[in-house]
C-alpha cells in the first residue's frame, strides 16, 4: 500500500474527528457565515506529486476554500429554491458514503440497496398520500426526474405509433402541450432529441396565473384530431407556485390519449399538509411525476425521485436497458435500477431520505411546510407594509414573488438585489414576470424563523435607503 495511504488509514478514526468537527463548526455558525461572497480562487492549483494526507489535505480546504463557501443550506438562502440539510439527512448522506454501496439489483451486489430505495419510495408514497401503483427511484435533481419520465413519455409517444423510438430513433413529431413548465422541462426536450422549441404553449388561466386554462389545453386537444400527445403539469410554478387543475386533467384523461406528466418539484409537497392537500388533489391519475428531496424535504444536494405508473414499467425498460449486456440478465425478470433509470452505478442516493422520514415523520414535514407558508405570509405582508414594494401575484404557498413599487423603479430592481445579495444577510434571486423585472424569495428551509424576516426587511431598508 501507498505510504499515505497507510498513514491515512492508521490515523482514519482522528481523520474523520476532525471532519466531524469541521462540519460542526460550519453547521453550528451557518447564521453567521455570509450567503454570498465575492472572494475566489485561482483553480489552476498544480497536483503534488506526494500525496499530502488527508489532514493535510483539510489544512489546506480550511485555508484556502472553506472561508468561500456561502450559507447556503442557511435560514435566509431564499434564491433558487434551496432546501437546507436536517442532521438525520446528514447522518444518512455521511453514511452512504461510508457503505459505499452499488445500489442497483434486488438479486446481485448491493441488493439490499435496492430494496432500501424501494421501501423509500415506499415511505415517501405514504407522506404524500400516493397509491402504490407508482413505481419510484432516486436520482440527481428534478432535472433529471423529469428528463427520466418524459424519456418514457417519449417512447410511450413511439409506442402508440407502432414505433420504438428507444431503438430505432425519433421518427415523428412528437406533441408537446404545456403551459408553465420550468425550464429543466425545457432542457428535458432538448436532451431527448424532441426539440427544446418543439412544444405547444397552452393558455394560462385569466388574470394573475400561471396555471393551465383547461379551455384552451381542450381547444388545442381537440386540434390533434386524436393524435396522442403529452402533457407537462406543474405542480407549484416556480415563480408563483401555481398549481394546475388535476381534477379537470384527470377527467380530459378519461376522454383523450395522452401521457400526463407533473414537475411537482417542490410544490408536490402540499399533500403533506391538510392546509394544502387541495392543491394536489387529482395528481394521482398523471402518468409520470418528479419530486425534489433536496428542496422541501431538506437533504443534502442530488436528491430528488421520479414515480411512474407500474403499467408503463415496459416501456421504462424500453428507454433505459442495457440492452447490449446479457450478464445483467433478462431486465423484466430481475428487476435492476440500472434498466430503468438514466445512470447505471449509482450511490445508495435513498438514505439521506430513509434517515429523514424516519427521524421526523409525517408530523415533521407538515411542519416544516406549514411554518415556511406561514413564513412566506409573513415576508409578504412586511412587505406590504413598507410600502416600497408590491407583489407581483398572490402568495399561494411558499414563494413570494416581488418588485419595488411603481413602474418608474423597474430599472433599480437589480441594482436593489445585488446591493441586498452583496451584505451577504440574505440571498434572493431574480426573475421576470408578467414582463415586469422582479425578485423571488422561496421558503423551504427548516432553519427559518420569524427574526430571519425581521433582519432581512431591515436589511432591505437600509439599502432602499442608500439607492434613494
Ligand atoms: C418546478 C421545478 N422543476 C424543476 C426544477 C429543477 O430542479 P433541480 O435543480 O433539482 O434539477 C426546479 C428547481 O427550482 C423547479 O422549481
Amino acid at each position: 500500500m501507498n505510504s499515505i495511504l497507510q498513514q491515512d488509514l492508521n490515523d482514519f478514526e482522528n481523520i474523520l474527528e476532525k471532519a466531524k468537527q469541521q462540519g460542526i463548526g460550519f453547521l453550528n455558525n451557518l447564521e453567521n457565515i455570509p450567503t454570498s461572497n465575492k472572494n475566489t480562487i485561482d483553480p489552476n492549483r498544480d497536483l503534488n506529486e506526494l500525496g499530502l494526507g488527508s489532514l493535510e489535505a483539510l489544512k489546506e480546504f480550511n485555508e484556502r476554500l472553506a472561508p468561500l463557501l456561502v450559507s447556503s443550506p442557511g435560514p435566509r438562502y431564499w434564491g433558487f429554491v434551496t432546501g437546507g440539510s436536517t442532521p438525520a439527512s446528514i447522518v444518512g448522506d455521511w453514511l452512504a458514503s461510508v457503505y459505499d454501496q452499488n445500489a442497483q439489483a434486488i438479486k446481485a451486489q448491493g441488493g439490499v440497496s435496492a430494496l432500501i430505495e424501494f421501501e423509500t419510495i415506499h415511505l415517501l408514497l405514504q407522506l404524500l398520500e400516493l397509491p402504490t401503483s407508482f413505481l419510484g427511484g432516486f436520482v440527481t435533481g428534478a432535472t433529471m426526474s423529469n428528463f427520466t419520465c418524459l424519456g418514457v413519455a417519449r417512447q410511450w409517444f413511439g409506442n402508440q405509433l407502432g414505433k420504438d423510438f428507444a431503438k430505432n430513433g425519433i421518427s415523428e413529431k412528437i406533441n408537446i402541450l404545456t403551459a408553465t413548465p420550468h425550464s429543466s422541462s425545457i432542457k428535458t426536450l432538448a436532451m431527448l432529441g424532441i426539440g427544446s422549441q418543439n412544444y405547444t404553449t397552452i393558455k394560462t388561466i385569466e388574470g394573475n396565473r400561471e396555471a393551465i386554462d383547461i379551455a384552451d389545453l381542450e381547444q388545442n386537444i381537440q386540434t390533434l384530431n386524436g393524435k396522442p400527445f403529452i402533457l407537462i403539469s406543474s405542480a407549484g410554478t416556480v415563480n408563483t407556485a401555481d398549481f394546475d387543475d388535476f381534477t379537470a386533467i384527470s377527467k380530459l384523461k378519461e376522454k383523450y390519449k395522452f401521457w400526463w406528466h407533473i414537475d411537482a418539484a417542490f410544490g408536490g409537497f402540499a399533500a403533506v399538509s391538510d392546509k394544502f392537500k387541495h392543491l394536489t388533489e387529482g395528481w394521482e391519475g398523471a402518468d409520470s411525476i418528479t419530486i425534489d428531496c433536496h428542496k422541501w424535504l431538506n437533504v443534502p444536494y442530488e436528491s430528488a425521485f421520479y414515480l411512474i405508473k407500474k403499467e408503463h414499467t415496459n416501456l421504462q425498460v424500453e428507454t433505459f436497458q442495457n440492452s447490449n449486456a446479457p450478464y445483467l440478465g433478462n431486465p423484466l425478470e430481475n428487476f435492476n435500477y440500472l434498466n430503468v433509470l438514466p445512470e447505471n452505478s449509482r450511490r445508495l442516493r435513498a438514505l439521506p431520505v430513509w434517515f429523514s422520514l424516519l427521524a421526523y415523520g409525517k408530523k415533521g414535514f407538515q411542519d416544516i411546510i406549514e411554518t415556511s407558508v406561514s413564513l412566506a405570509q409573513l415576508f409578504g405582508n412586511e412587505l406590504l407594509k413598507d410600502g416600497n414594494f408590491e407583489l407581483l401575484a398572490p402568495i399561494r404557498l411558499n414563494n413570494v414573488c416581488f418588485t419595488l413599487k411603481g413602474d418608474h423603479n423597474q430599472e433599480k430592481v437589480s441594482q436593489f438585489l445585488t446591493a441586498l445579495n452583496d451584505t451577504g444577510k440574505v440571498f434572493m434571486t431574480p426573475t421576470v414576470y408578467q414582463n415586469r423585472k422582479g425578485i423571488r424569495a422561496s421558503f423551504v428551509n427548516w432553519r427559518t424563523n420569524e427574526n430571519d424576516i425581521k433582519t432581512v426587511i431591515d436589511e432591505m431598508k437600509v439599502i432602499l435607503s442608500q439607492l434613494n
